[in-house]
């Protein structure tokens, strides 16, 4: 798959909301960093399950409920194999990666005391810090930020200052949503690993454009959302090492988590049900586990590599533009395109842009100390995913150039 391989234009045909006009002109749909399209066979799995297959899971004995089971515990197993976790005891649906880092944060965060510090990155995305500020100020310790360069990449040496006696965890995302940046991921768990420390990938941006591993990468927890890799919205996963969960306290307390309770007290179920409280997502799981089936099926290096051709295309074509100031320049970078036009409001260009069918992001993109370090107020942002091609780069190209003649005639 490259840029211009009409295998891309056979793939588009998977997504039926791509073949639609908006606005009069053809959709070019830049904004799967937000939340990306779903293929049919995702949205066929779903509706599959509600038209056949649907009953709660775990707890019946009729046909229906056995079901429902298999087919939610075959997803968890999808995803274990897609993540390469070592059980599928490992794998805990959230409804998405915020869900996840507030489970980490709410469970393991119970043994924070006064004094520890947790580590995160000036790059993360606001579900990578809040939950961790939260907790800071519950229990009196202090969050530390690893800085980054003007090129928008997370500054190494720095980060091997901050690790000290007192840190309990580090929580870094692998790929910012705000600039594309990929974060030395390998390097950060490593120096964190010499130390004992647990580490924290938020891989919500990485899943659904790299091949990722959570056994090599060697981390404790990584979290990620079904909805930004083409899988339903609602649904999401939290990985944690097997030891690390048979640690932790539960997160929620009520049905399917428990193994007995009684008003004298109640015992926990095994993994993975001790952190899945009540009738869980299971449509979400189900779909989730048909958009890994999808990804697997084209091949998580061909997608990266069709999306790092078509990034490095699009990065050439948008820095010809008159008046373009490409917000992060990392060495290693993602599908994600963050700039400002001189003299156009972002939200006045994504606007523009919408009349002429291309959907891009604007604003903070819920990373505003990334915004506050490049000291603006937010950025357009225009993010790939498998099923786009130079068409839609031309024409956002082309809705640049016409803004431009709009707004600085
Ligand atoms: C890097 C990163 N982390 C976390 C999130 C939060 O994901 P969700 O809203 O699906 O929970 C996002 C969403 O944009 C993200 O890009």
């Amino acid at each position: 798959m490259t840029a211009t391989d009409p295998d891309i234009e056979k793939l588009r045909l998977d997504f039926p909301i791509l073949a639609q006009e908006i606005n009069g002109h053809r959709l070019a749909f830049l904004d799967s960093a937000a939340s990306s399209q779903r293929p049919r066979s995702v949205i066929e799995a779903v509706s599959h399950y509600y038209e056949h297959d649907h009953a709660n899971v775990h707890r019946g004995v009729h046909t229906l409920s056995h079901r429902a089971t298999e087919a939610y515990e075959g997803a968890r197993e999808k995803v274990r194999r897609f993540i390469n976790a070592s059980s599928s005891r490992e794998i805990i649906f959230t409804r998405g990666t915020t869900d996840a880092i507030n489970l980490l944060a709410a469970s393991f965060g119970q043994s924070i005391e006064p004094g520890d510090e947790i580590i995160i990155s000036h790059l993360e995305h606001h579900s990578n810090i809040v939950p961790w500020q939260m907790l800071c100020e519950r229990n009196d310790a202090t969050l530390k930020v690893i800085p980054i360069n003007e090129r928008g990449e997370i500054i190494l040496d720095e980060y091997h200052q901050l690790l000290g006696p007192r840190t309990r965890l580090v929580a870094v995302s692998h790929v910012s949503n705000a600039l594309g940046t990929v974060n030395p991921v390998e390097q950060i768990i490593a120096a964190a690993k010499e130390r004992n420390i647990p580490v924290l990938i938020d891989g919500a941006q990485a899943v659904p454009h790299q091949a990722v591993d959570v056994t090599a990468l060697n981390c404790d927890f990584y979290a990620f959302s079904g909805h930004k890799m083409f899988g339903p919205t609602g649904i999401g996963v939290f990985y944690a090492r097997e030891e690390w969960l048979e640690r932790l306290p539960p997160y929620q307390g009520g049905g399917d988590m428990i193994l007995t309770v009684s008003f004298a007290g109640t015992t926990y179920n095994d993994l993975p049900y001790k952190f899945e409280a009540g009738t869980p997502n299971i449509a979400g799981a189900i779909g989730l586990g048909a958009a890994i089936d999808y990804l697997l099926d084209i091949g998580m290096d061909k997608i990266q590599a069709h999306e790092t051709a078509l990034l490095d295309y699009a990065t050439r074509e948008i820095s010809t533009v008159d008046g373009i100031q490409l917000i992060g320049t990392a060495a290693q970078k993602a599908g994600v395109l963050s700039f400002n036009l001189d003299g156009i409001h972002p939200h006045d260009l994504g606007t523009v842009l919408d009349h002429q069918g291309i959907a891009i992001r604007t604003g903070h993109h819920c990373a505003m100390p990334v915004m506050e370090f490049f000291g603006i107020a937010g950025t357009a942002r225009a993010s790939l995913a498998l099923y786009n091609c130079r068409q839609d780069i031309e024409q956002l190209i082309h809705g640049l150039q016409l803004a431009i003649g709009m707004f600085r005639s």
